[in-house]
Formats: structure tokens, C-alpha cells, sequence
């Protein structure tokens, strides 16, 4: 053996040639979760939120975790880097347009490189459905999915449920855009004052059942056809007791999409969806996924739009979300996105301390004793749009 191949011996280590079932520590879909393991994630992300910033930072000391974006991103890439450094790790950012991956490399060579650079875990956000689940099969590291095409985004579904249970009254089952966590004590809502709700809300949730959600409507209105954030909220939220109601054009939303799972319904009148339901999450059109399809933005916004007037008049009393990036004045208007239903700023702080806890879980899970969440048999992927 030359001296260099020892020396790649010694540093790199081998691609183990273990089968699936995948990684422990990877999460590929929130169907990867038992309900305990979202429960588990989810009290661990107020742990490390609330954990003193300067014993929080050795949690993950100068462990390796790249990010390989395919595609672009604000929300998510910066929260998960900021989560990372935030347990102590060591973060580096590959993106399709400044690396080898312009010249052509695959996403097999671009893995197996950043793991003999010593990567010990790959955040991967990808233009192609499927492609986390191939990456963790080249390179068996654990692997996050920031967003695979039009498939899935666990992530995003985990802080927008946290973000959701901020705002239930853990007594009457309902939501209040006043009621929120610590962050806006002056929203104030009754049953936080009289001492239903102490401190942060989200300490009401201890633990999280399939009946959390147990009589809560959320309408998600918008492009459900290519949206992975959909899709992982609609795997997500009806395990907990969610009824969810989708809303949008034929072009956006293809009937079949209620068939997609148990607790799932069309309802195609905005404003009849809007009367039932206590969170609204808008959707973005993505422009860049429709391929040919033309609408009529005139008549879209004239039907979708969620406006200061339709939120007043059918659901005045509802949170409103969006993953973003926002269309001001497409799907949701300034004044919405900016009122006082609009959580989609806690989203993106959520976003923080629920993407700690999964690079937490990715980077110790079967190693440092903490459990593994999977479910003992995968739960078959429901019905999919894509
Ligand atoms: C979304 C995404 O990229 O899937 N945004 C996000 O991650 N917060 C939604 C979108 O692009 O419209």
C-alpha cells in the first residue's frame, strides 16, 4: 500500500455496506416519526432553545455537517446553519452553483466527497423527489431532507406544527393568534393571564398524542400540487387529530388529492374553508415547477387570495401561516402577512430551535444513546400528488 492510500485508509473511513433500513439519525419524511418521536423532538427543541447559549455550544463540538443545497433558500438553510453552530458544530455550505456540481459531478460523487472531507452529516435540499433517500444510500451518513422537489419537507411540517401549538388553548382545543409564546407578551390572550397557559405556551405540550390535534381545522390553500411543505404537513398532521382541508384551482390541486390520507378533504370555496378552520396556511405559486401550465393571476387571487377583508369577514379568529417566501399580493396581501393573525415570523424562528434538535438527533442518534424515533415498520407512504 502506497503511503497515500494508508493515509486515506486512516481518515476516510469506508462506506459501510449495511442494507437499508436507513441511518437512525436521518430523517428523510415525517413518516420516518412515530408520533412519540415528534413528541420526543419536539419538547427537546424547547430544551435546546432554553439551554444556557454557552454549555449548549459543547453539545456538538466540532462535529461536521455540511449543507448541500441544490436549490435556492433563505428560511431554511440559514436556520439549520444556525442551528448547527448553535450546538457547537462545524457547518460548510456547498451550493450547486459555486461548486463541483456545475461541472457535472452526481450526487453520489458530491456525497462520497464530503464525507471523506468529514462530513459526519449531509442537510440536503435537492430539485429531484427521491434524492435524500439515494444520497443516504451512497454515503450511509445520516441525512436530513431540506426540501426534495415536490415530495417532502419534514423539517418545515415539525415547525409549523410547533408553531400551531403555540397558539391552541390546551383547554378548549381552539387556536388564538393572541395566544402565543413568551415572545409576545403583549398579544396576551385570556388563558394565558388567568394561568392555563404559563410561560411559553409550548410547555403545555409535554407530550404530543394522536389527539393533540383532536378537533382543529387547518385549511391549506394554494399550489398543493407542487408543494412538498403540503405534502409533509399532510402526512404530519392528521396522525395528531388534525382535519385538514385543501384549497385551490383544479391546476394546483388534482382531486385525487383527497384521497391522500385519513383526516384529509377538498374543499375548492376559499371562504367556506375559511369559516371552518382555526390555522389557514397559504402556499406560494411556484413559478418554477409549473412547466407550461398558464392561470389567470386575475381570477387565482380573486378566488385565493387571502385578504384583510376575507380573513374579517370568515375567520377572524384564525392564525395565519406560510412557510415563504411570501408573494405579497399574489396568494396573501402586505396587510395580512404583517397583521396581528400572522405567525409566519414565528415559523421562521421556530424554524431554529426545531432543526437544533434534528441535527442534534441525526448527529447522536445510535451513537450518544439517544433513542431512535423511527417507527418498528415504516408506515407506507400515502397516496401522492407528485
Ligand atoms: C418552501 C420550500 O422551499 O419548499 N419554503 C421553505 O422551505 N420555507 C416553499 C416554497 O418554496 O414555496
Amino acid at each position: 500500500m502506497t503511503p497515500t492510500a494508508a493515509r486515506r485508509t486512516l481518515f476516510t473511513p469506508p462506506v459501510p455496506a449495511s442494507p437499508f433500513p436507513y441511518h437512525p439519525g436521518s430523517l428523510l419524511s415525517v413518516t420516518d416519526l412515530t408520533v412519540e418521536g415528534v413528541s420526543r423532538l419536539l419538547a427537546r427543541a424547547t430544551e435546546l432553545e432554553n439551554h444556557d447559549p454557552l454549555l449548549r455550544d459543547h453539545i456538538l463540538a466540532k462535529r461536521r455537517v455540511a449543507l448541500l443545497f441544490y436549490e435556492s433558500s433563505t428560511r431554511t438553510r440559514t436556520s439549520f446553519e444556525l442551528a448547527s453552530k448553535a450546538l457547537g458544530a462545524d457547518t460548510t455550505l456547498i451550493s450547486s452553483l459555486s461548486s463541483s456540481i456545475e461541472k457535472g459531478e452526481s450526487l453520489k460523487d458530491t456525497g462520497l466527497t464530503l464525507r471523506a472531507l468529514g462530513a459526519e452529516a449531509i442537510i440536503l435540499r435537492h430539485n429531484s423527489s427521491g434524492a435524500p433517500w439515494l444520497l443516504e444510500e451512497a454515503t450511509r451518513l445520516p441525512v436530513i431532507n431540506a426540501g426534495d422537489g415536490m415530495h417532502e419537507h419534514p423539517t418545515q411540517a415539525l415547525l409549523d406544527l410547533r408553531t400551531i401549538l403555540a397558539h391552541l388553548d390546551p383547554r378548549t382545543k381552539t387556536c388564538h393568534p393572541e395566544l402565543s409564546n413568551d415572545r409576545h407578551p403583549e398579544r396576551s390572550h385570556p388563558a394565558a393571564r388567568d394561568g392555563a397557559v404559563e410561560g411559553p405556551a409550548f410547555s403545555n405540550f409535554r407530550e404530543i398524542t394522536s389527539e393533540t390535534l383532536a378537533g382543529v381545522t387547518i385549511t391549506i390553500t394554494g399550489d398543493i400540487l407542487h408543494s412538498r411543505v403540503a405534502r409533509s404537513n399532510m402526512l404530519l398532521l392528521p396522525r395528531l387529530g388534525a382535519r385538514v382541508l385543501l384549497c385551490g384551482p383544479k391546476e394546483l390541486l388534482p382531486q385525487q388529492a383527497a384521497g391522500a390520507g385519513p383526516g384529509i378533504e377538498i374543499e375548492r370555496d376559499f371562504d367556506a374553508a375559511l369559516r371552518q378552520s382555526q390555522i389557514v396556511m397559504m402556499l406560494r405559486i411556484q413559478a418554477e415547477r409549473l412547466a407550461g401550465l398558464q392561470l389567470d393571476l386575475d381570477e387565482y387571487k380573486a378566488a385565493y387570495q387571502l385578504t384583510g377583508q376575507r380573513l374579517a369577514a370568515h375567520a377572524p379568529a384564525a392564525v395565519v401561516l406560510h412557510p415563504g417566501p411570501i408573494i405579497r399580493g399574489l396568494e396573501i396581501t402586505a396587510g395580512v402577512a404583517d397583521g396581528p393573525q400572522s405567525a409566519i415570523l414565528e415559523q421562521v424562528t421556530n424554524g431554529v430551535a426545531i432543526r437544533m434538535a434534528v441535527v442534534e438527533r441525526a448527529l447522536l442518534a445510535g451513537g450518544n444513546g439517544a433513542p431512535a424515533d423511527r417507527p418498528s415498520s415504516v408506515e407506507p407512504q400515502q397516496g401522492g400528488l407528485a
